[in-house]
């Protein structure tokens, strides 16, 4: 089928490669001149695992093509996704501009029956609002239908959620167009869902919501199991075997980040207070999170009366392994804190060193190897779980450190061999 995606963010890249891998004839559009060259020459603005060999076995193939014009793509398709960022606002409102000003130029471009796809996360109505933005554009008369078919990948496992996916859904009020995007989604076997837009819209939202609150519920039991002797990891493990409650996403740690949770679960209360509608359990997931986010800094709180001076060292800065993202990564707001009392911050990341570089302007000295990084530290504060920190030598670490405090903020180390080996050693939920 022909296909045009508009926005290559991590959606629309991710879209458009896979959806070419699959046989389909694709452009991306985007309006940043630079990002498309880049493009072309199977540069890639972000990094995702598996997405690099797609893009430029699908370049290669002719199958994946990049254009600035909307114009261009809106008439190539059959198909037009729109995959525009749908940022916050300060007060948590969807940002729906882009989206309105891509609504707009496809209107303009109309030139037969086409299928618009609302993939953004857009709040519930988007589908109507779409449409009309479309219609007003419209130069000619042209039959169009909109759909709402939200996104539901991860970043880092982006490439193998498209391919094996719990469910695709569709949010259409037309026979014709929801036919098409089933015949679009046949060849990845997935289960497809279909219903009406607003349903589809609300369906991410309420998912985003659930799942970030399923985090800041098993924090909380994480500070229960602190003040009764209990093992966070050992309640999670034995909720989980309840099928109603699943064992995924019942890691408890310094919380949630990343470009959609945040966002998402503001947009969600932000659609219930236009309804008059004050959604209390997510308004506390929010907040839970934001608290949670401190925890390394409460426990570096009681043990060194004072941090000024005090030699710092962070390991991982993204918002979750396998990515450079470290959009509202608790990293930030960690080094932040840590700068504000006068620490000495060293710092390292497998891959997002540069990101932290553009977006934390403070004096952080940075390091290309775990081991240099914490050489001489009072306190290593591991904030991510890369598999390769999983894989340090303790014996090493614990050599080159001044004093030996560890804050795993992510359960990834076992507590008793830790301390066995002399780390004063404190994670999430466990006997602290
Ligand atoms: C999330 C959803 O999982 C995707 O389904 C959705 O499509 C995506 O948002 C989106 O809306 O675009 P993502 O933000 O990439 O995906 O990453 P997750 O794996 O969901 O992790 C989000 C955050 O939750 C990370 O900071 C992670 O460390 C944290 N987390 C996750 C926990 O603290 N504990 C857990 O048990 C799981």
């Amino acid at each position: 089928m022909k296909i045009s995606v508009i926005g290559t963010g991590y959606v629309g890249l991710v879209t458009g490669t896979c959806l070419a891998e699959i046989g389909n004839d694709i452009t991306c559009v985007d309006k940043d001149h630079k990002k498309i060259e880049n493009l072309k020459n199977g540069i890639l603005p972000i990094y995702e695992a598996h997405l690099e060999d797609m893009l430029i076995r699908n370049i290669g193939e002719n199958r994946l093509h990049f254009t600035t014009s909307v114009e261009d793509a809106v008439r190539h398709a059959t198909i037009i996704f729109i995959a525009v960022g749908t940022p916050s606002h300060e007060n948590g409102d969807i940002d729906m501009s882009q989206v309105d000003e891509v609504a707009g130029e496809i209107g303009k471009s109309l030139d037969a029956y086409k299928i618009i796809v609302n993939k953004s996360t857009v709040p519930v109505g988007s589908v109507k609002r779409v449409a009309e933005i479309i219609q007003r554009h419209l130069k000619r008369e042209v039959e169009f239908d909109v759909i709402s078919n939200p996104e539901f990948l991860r970043e880092g496992s982006a490439v193998l959620d498209t391919f094996q996916g719990d469910r695709i859904v569709i949010g259409s009020t037309s026979k014709k167009a929801t036919k098409i995007l089933h015949d679009l989604y046949r060849p990845l076997k997935q289960k497809i869902f279909t219903t009406d837009p607003e349903s589809a819209e609300l369906i991410k939202y309420a998912s985003n919501a659930f799942l970030a609150t399923k985090i800041s519920f098993i924090n909380e039991i994480a500070n229960i199991c602190e003040k009764t002797g209990a093992n966070v990891n050992e309640v999670a493990k034995g909720m989980g075997l309840d099928k109603r409650i699943g064992e995924k996403f019942l890691n408890a740690g310094i919380g949630f980040g990343g470009a959609c949770f945040p966002k998402d679960v503001k947009g969600l209360i932000k659609i219930g207070e236009k309804l008059n509608y004050d959604f209390r359990i997510i308004r506390e997931t929010l907040q839970v999170n934001e608290e949670q986010k401190m925890k390394p800094i409460m426990i570096l709180d009681n043990l060194f009366p004072d941090l000024r001076g005090v030699q710092i060292t962070v390991l991982g800065l993204t918002f979750k392994p396998d990515t450079d993202d470290i959009r509202e990564a608790p990293s930030l707001d960690i080094i932040n804190e840590l700068h504000k009392r006068g620490a000495k911050i060293k710092a390292y990341d497998p891959i997002a060193i540069e990101n932290a570089k553009r977006v934390l302007k403070l004096p952080i000295h940075y390091f290309h190897e775990a081991y240099d990084a914490i050489a001489g530290s009072d306190a290593v504060l591991l904030l991510t779980e890369w598999k390769e920190f999983k894989e340090l030598n303790v014996r090493k670490i614990r050599s080159l450190m001044n004093r030996r405090v560890f804050i795993d903020g992510r359960n990834i180390f076992e507590a008793k061999a830790m301390r066995a080996k002399g780390f004063e050693y404190y994670g999430i939920g466990i006997d602290n």
